[in-house]
């Protein structure tokens, strides 16, 4: 049995497959094949039927001559390419967040936000057809994107993915879940529903885009008291110009996406071994406790439990 999807990514170029067309200057189009059709471009226009049941990697000539290499799109340029409605996490981080968060085959998985689905796709494939993904989303015209996204990944309904569209934070009913991934505006509010759900030694992975909640969720997840010490990271990715001689980081690169968040979920009744190193001076101190009280001042306002000052 092949895994699901898997047939749209190697063999003779079929119709339904996408393909994608790659012209002198890089400019990419995505087109779906279909016996009979044209792809038409300013530079005139590219036969479906010279492409299909041929393999890709072949160049192709538009009617007025212009070249354009043919290749399936990856995952990645799925993911770059995909109708979004929330804004997706790029293939750098998604790459990293199967990585550290240690998705495998068979996993059982949560996600929140489905959003556009592109994590979605990353994790059904590590996951694979015997694994689980159930993800929630608050939004119902977000999970419908997410949903066609992931039908356009794996040209069918993937059949270890189910969606719920609400909050996890309340609809979250899993348990003995292996592993959890969120990537939302308020991630601390899930902290205690993920703790329920998941099994002892699971991995919780937070994508989180600001410092503020970056220091939010890793001082939510402390005092929880229910998961390991908390690993922050950044992942910076920088592409290089190699030309000859002209060896050197690439001009652009995207600055800035999000940080991660790493922990372990805890067996029941275990208390964490005091930390040996003690926190800066200053890290706790007045202007923390300050920012503490104006958070829940907030929190309370937000709640409808306080009048505004
Ligand atoms: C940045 S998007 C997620 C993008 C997604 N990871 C992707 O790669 O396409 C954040 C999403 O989380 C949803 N959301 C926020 N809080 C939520 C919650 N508590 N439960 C479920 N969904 C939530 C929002 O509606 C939004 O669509």
């Amino acid at each position: 049995m092949t895994a699901i999807g898997s047939e749209l990514r190697s063999g003779p170029l079929q119709p339904g497959d996408l393909v994608q067309l790659t012209d002198p200057k890089g400019r990419m189009h995505t087109i779906t094949l279909e016996r009979g059709k044209s792809f038409h471009t300013a530079k005139g226009a590219i036969a479906h039927d010279d492409l299909l049941d041929g393999p890709e990697g072949v160049v192709a000539s538009s009617t007025n001559g212009t070249k354009y290499l043919a290749q399936r799109p990856l995952l990645r340029d799925l993911v770059l390419s995909m109708p979004r409605g929330a804004t997706v996490i790029y293939p750098k981080d998604a790459a990293l967040i199967v990585g550290l968060a240690d998705i495998y085959p068979g996993a059982t998985v949560i996600e929140a936000g489905a959003g556009s689905g592109a994590m979605t796709c990353s994790l059904l494939r590590a996951v694979g057809d015997s694994g689980r993904v159930h993800s929630f989303e608050r939004r119902e015209d977000f999970a419908k994107i997410a949903a066609a996204n992931v039908e356009r990944t794996f040209g069918q309904p993937h059949p270890a993915w189910e969606i719920t569209v609400g909050d996890l934070a309340t609809e979250l009913a899993d348990t003995n879940v292996d592993r959890a991934v969120l990537d939302m505006l308020a991630p601390w509010e899930c902290v205690s529903a993920v703790h329920t759900a998941m099994r002892p030694g699971g991995v919780l992975c937070v994508y989180v885009a600001t410092t503020t909640q970056l220091s939010r969720i890793v001082e939510e997840l402390r005092g929880h008291g229910g998961w390991t010490e908390p690993e922050s990271t950044e992942t910076l990715l920088r592409s290089w110009h190699v030309e000859g001689l002209a060896v050197r980081p690439n001009h652009r690169m995207i600055g800035h996406t999000g940080f991660l968040v790493t922990t372990r979920r805890l067996a029941d009744g275990v208390e964490l071994p005091p930390k040996r190193s003690r926190p800066s001076k200053g890290a706790y101190g007045q202007d923390w406790q300050a920012h503490v009280a104006k958070q829940k001042e907030q929190a309370e306002q937000a709640d409808g439990k306080a009048t505004p000052k």
